[in-house]
């Protein structure tokens, strides 16, 4: 096996994964988010043989050179996953599933603009509640002096979790497996807290629902336009439907070298992860043309998915009004 077989694409898991599959047996789902050079994580699944551990991380660098350690140590319990926590645990977490989870120093965003992109917030923490089994662990770890209150504030709140320690956090911990960043950290003088904290057994709103998977939406067309007058004439488009929250922006279109087709780059704002795709515009032997999705982006069947071929279609009814509908799967 390849360093790049032993990352899985986030984008490509299930909805929800059926995490015992994936590794072939039943155990503890244990996870570490970011795991930046993976000693910890390594460590984690060396100590925990008999957990199914997954690590996420978005840094592609970070992520190989994770996937060379887990080689070199064997590692079979270990699965690398490349994508964004909240996006994974959001769709490929099923309620109640997830055992432990220890988060090691998460980037601080310092700059006042950036604090939305922090890990750590009250909904980040509800997520959680609703992913971790009664029973788990949560282990924070950080040493921003900006990030500490917002983490420990987060955590005094939640009803979700209980302390595991007499106080919401300590200043050092003897027994850690310490990571590359925390030495830093520590050799610099930086004051580290630790938390950790157990989900208890009140029951968390289901807030974040696994969103449904539908049919790969495709529409088939009659119409006088041809693909260069369509290139031609495009103009981006926005579609918004605001009971459902689905902002759809088709951006661009580009030919598909070789071939008798149009993409049309666009992008789909939906809670809670947006999709940029591309949409194609195939020219049938029959004349008609196919308005479908192109593989490329990995694009998942939402809703949003289907709003954006179906901006597309009433887009080319604007151009001419002879476009007819021949056949369609759109839940319009
Ligand atoms: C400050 S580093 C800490 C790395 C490591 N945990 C350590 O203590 O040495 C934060 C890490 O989190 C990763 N990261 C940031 N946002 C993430 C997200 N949304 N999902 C998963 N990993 C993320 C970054 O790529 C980076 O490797």
């Amino acid at each position: 096996m390849s360093t790049t077989e032993t990352i899985l694409d986030g984008r490509l898991l299930g909805w929800p994964q059926d995490w015992d599959n994936l590794f072939g047996r039943s155990a503890p789902l244990v996870l570490e988010i970011g795991f930046g050079r993976g000693d910890f994580l390594i460590h984690l699944a060396q100590t925990h043989a008999d957990a199914n551990v997954i690590g996420i991380e978005v840094s592609q660098p970070s992520l190989r050179k994770a996937a060379r350690k887990r080689r070199t140590q064997g590692l079979s319990n270990l699965i690398l996953l490349y994508g964004s926590a909240p996006h994974i645990l959001t769709y490929s977490v099923a309620p109640g599933v997830l055992g432990d989870v220890h988060i090691n120093f998460p980037d601080p965003w310092p700059k006042e603009g950036h604090h939305s992109r922090r890990l750590i917030n009250p909904g980040f923490i509800d997520l959680l509640a609703t992913r971790m089994r009664s029973g788990a662990r949560l282990f924070i770890a950080t040493d921003h002096p900006d990030y500490q209150p917002v983490v420990t504030n987060c955590l005094a709140a939640t009803p979700f979790f209980d302390s595991l320690l007499p106080t919401i956090y300590v200043t050092d911990d003897e027994t850690r497996y310490r990571t590359k960043y925390e030495m830093k950290a520590l050799a610099e003088g930086r004051t580290c807290q630790y938390y950790k904290f157990v989900r208890n057994a009140l029951l968390a709103p289901d807030l974040f629902p696994i969103p449904e998977e539908m049919p790969m939406p495709h529409a088939v067309i009659r119409t006088p336009l041809t693909l260069a007058d369509i290139a031609d004439r495009f103009e981006p488009t926005v579609c918004s439907d605001e009971d459902a929250e689905i902002h759809v922006r088709l951006m661009r279109v580009y030919y598909a070298v070789g071939e008798p087709v149009l993409l049309v780059e666009t992008h789909i704002n939906q809670k809670p992860q947006p999709q940029r795709v591309a949409l194609k515009i195939h020219l049938r032997q029959s004349g008609e043309l196919m308005l479908s999705l192109h593989e490329i982006g990995f694009p998942r069947p939402t809703s949003g998915v289907q709003a954006a071929v179906a901006c597309l279609l009433r887009y080319l009814q604007s151009l001419s009004s002879e476009t007819v509908v021949v056949q369609h799967n759109l839940r319009l």
